[in-house]
């Protein structure tokens, strides 16, 4: 299968212009689940959602929880990848305390601002958002202790290239936790072709061991991983594709070997 099955310029124009959406107007009709109910059934736990501002989590646009598989975190320098509205970051800020510093690098200017402006209103000190692609990340070797990217890295045309920042960003026994999108077969080129269903979190999802394979062969090492029952699509071609292809969420941690 060929790399780039997608124009990227165009891929990157609908997803920016469907996250702007999902920042502006978080009521509106999409093919997946957001908000404080999924948070909730992903595993999040409502005293930590009870603590973070409302408007990012009503943005929220994850598929899965993966702090659980993180070791302690407490003072750690944390990146997370597509941070959208915020709410990843606000939760890794509680869990770091004021002592760790957490970047959200995302690249839709309104999912941005909606999170910066949120960090100004609560008064959250350690957090940073900064605008750049996650295959050309802004930041030295060696910048952080984990990464961390929920629902995004399906998003990416070059998933392999994407991994190997990932390693190159983590400081040595660093760790990687994210949830994704993947699939049981690979997916046919009808939608693997298609940049709707990419920007949907559907047409860019990987068959799950080719998926594992790209971030072992980037320089990690896979030690824990979940399927995320949990996570549904809602429009009923994403559901068709998920019976069909076995689309699914999981959640994974993996270590800077
Ligand atoms: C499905 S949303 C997830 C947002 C957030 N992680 C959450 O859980 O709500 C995907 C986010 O990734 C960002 N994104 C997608 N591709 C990107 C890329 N190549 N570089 C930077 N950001 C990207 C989008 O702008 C969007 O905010």
């Amino acid at each position: 299968m060929s790399t780039a099955p997608v124009d990227r310029s165009e891929l990157q124009a609908k997803v920016q212009a469907m996250y702007r959406d999902v920042a502006l107007n978080p009521q509106g009709e999409f093919h997946f689940e957001m908000g404080r109910a999924l948070a909730e059934r992903l595993g999040y736990r409502a005293a930590d959602l009870d603590r973070i501002p409302a408007e990012a989590i009503d943005s929220f646009a994850g598929v899965g929880y993966y702090f659980h598989l993180l070791d302690e975190m407490q003072g750690a320098r944390v990146l997370d990848l597509g941070s959208g509205s915020g709410m990843d970051t606000f939760i890794a800020s509680l869990i770091t305390g004021p002592e760790g510093t957490v970047v959200g690098l995302d690249m839709t200017d309104a999912q941005r601002a909606k999170a910066e402006a949120l960090r100004q209103r609560h008064g959250v000190r350690n957090i940073t958002y900064v605008k750049g692609l996650i295959d050309a990340p802004p930041f030295e070797d060696g910048s952080f202790d984990v990464v961390i990217s929920n629902g995004v890295l399906n998003l990416m045309v070059d998933k392999p290239a994407a991994f190997r920042e990932v390693a190159r960003l983590l400081r040595s026994g660093g760790q990687l936790a994210i949830a994704d999108i993947v699939t049981a077969v690979d997916l046919p080129e009808s939608i693997s072709c298609n940049t709707n269903l990419w920007a949907a979190c559907i047409g860019g999802a990987w068959q799950v061991e080719r998926y594992k394979q790209a971030i072992e062969a980037a320089g990690l090492r896979i030690v824990a991983e979940q399927v995320n029952d949990q996570y549904r699509f809602l429009s009923d071609n994403a559901q068709g594709a998920t019976k069909k292809f076995g689309v699914k969420s999981i959640s994974l941690r993996a270590d800077k070997v």
